[in-house]
């Protein structure tokens, strides 16, 4: 297996790929903030798939995180990352610090409006701003042809998908089908804060999510089916939801009765970890 180069700084990303662009070669871009998994390693494929080189980042984001959420306890194993990066044939991997990404007198931010009001915009809101800026961040350092963010977030990935389009960023961005475990769980890197009974729990939530988003399919009223879904989700031990609503995949705003283009979004926090997942409805 090749030896996986590492660049920490903008600098040294723009000046080895520089010779890449000259050369017209297609750049995919995958950003992450590490402890990755089979989801991310999904992203590195599809990217290997479409273009001639790719870059993996991982930065954990300070900023995208709230006071009481857990930037500290975030999982970092970068040589472990670094060699299933290298596996999955990713070409470089840019990982800088904190003052390499935002250094002293940092002053501005990308608010994305509307698409943000709701979700995780609600439960999380300080979240989406720093994604939004870190991510513009990216896509500008690297100059990719092409981005790819996963599913998964699908209310991050329809936020990239506008900046990118307000701020006339030349990169396709392209979303991924989220991966999942065998029980339907989707991969996430807090998926190991779950203690074993909890992990247990958690299979409930795709599953549960899967029948509500067939329920709604047939276009009834929305109300009784998200109410019935929730007593069935807290008869299986998952109590603490932030949202389970309905919402249109374009505009993620609420709807009373699923029509073509809607989606089903879920979040509930089991024991110590917040879990997220979305299902396609129609
Ligand atoms: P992170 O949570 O590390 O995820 C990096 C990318 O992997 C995101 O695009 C995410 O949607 C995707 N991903 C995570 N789990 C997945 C799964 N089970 N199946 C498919 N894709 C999956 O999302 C972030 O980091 C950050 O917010 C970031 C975009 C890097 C900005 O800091």
């Amino acid at each position: 297996m090749r030896d996986l180069p590492i660049v920490r700084r903008v600098a040294d990303l723009r000046a080895s790929t520089r010779d890449l662009r000259l050369r017209q070669k297609s750049i995919g871009l995958v950003p992450t903030m590490g402890a990755l998994h089979d989801g991310h390693i999904a992203l590195v494929h599809r990217a290997k798939a479409e273009n001639d080189f790719v870059i993996a980042t991982i930065f954990v984001n300070p900023t995208q995180f709230g006071p009481n959420e857990d930037l500290k306890a975030y999982p970092r194993d970068e040589s472990g990352d670094v060699a299933k990066l290298a596996e999955a044939g990713c070409d470089l991997l840019f990982a800088p610090d904190v003052a390499e990404m935002y250094p002293a007198g940092f002053a501005t931010s990308v608010t994305v409006s509307g698409l943000t009001d709701n979700l995780c915009g609600v439960s999380r809101p300080h979240h989406f701003g720093g994604v939004a800026t870190i991510v513009t961040k990216l896509l500008l350092q690297a100059q990719a042809s092409r981005a790819y963010f996963g599913e998964k977030d699908f209310q991050q990935l329809q936020v990239i998908r506008r900046l990118a389009r307000d701020l006339d960023i030349p990169v396709a961005i392209v979303g991924v089908p989220t991966i999942r475990e065998a029980d339907g769980l989707a991969l996430s890197s807090r998926n190991r804060y779950l203690a074993t009974d909890d992990r247990a729990m958690a299979a409930a939530l795709p599953r549960i999510l899967r029948e509500t988003a067939a329920e709604l399919a047939a276009g009834h009223a929305a109300a009784p089916i998200l109410d019935a879904a929730k007593r069935r989700l807290a008869d299986a031990g998952i109590t603490r939801l932030d949202y389970l609503e309905l919402c249109g995949e374009e505009n993620l705003q609420p709807l009373h009765a699923a029509i073509p283009g809607s989606r089903l979004f879920v979040a509930a926090h089991i024991g110590r970890t917040r879990l997220i997942d979305n299902w396609s409805v129609l």
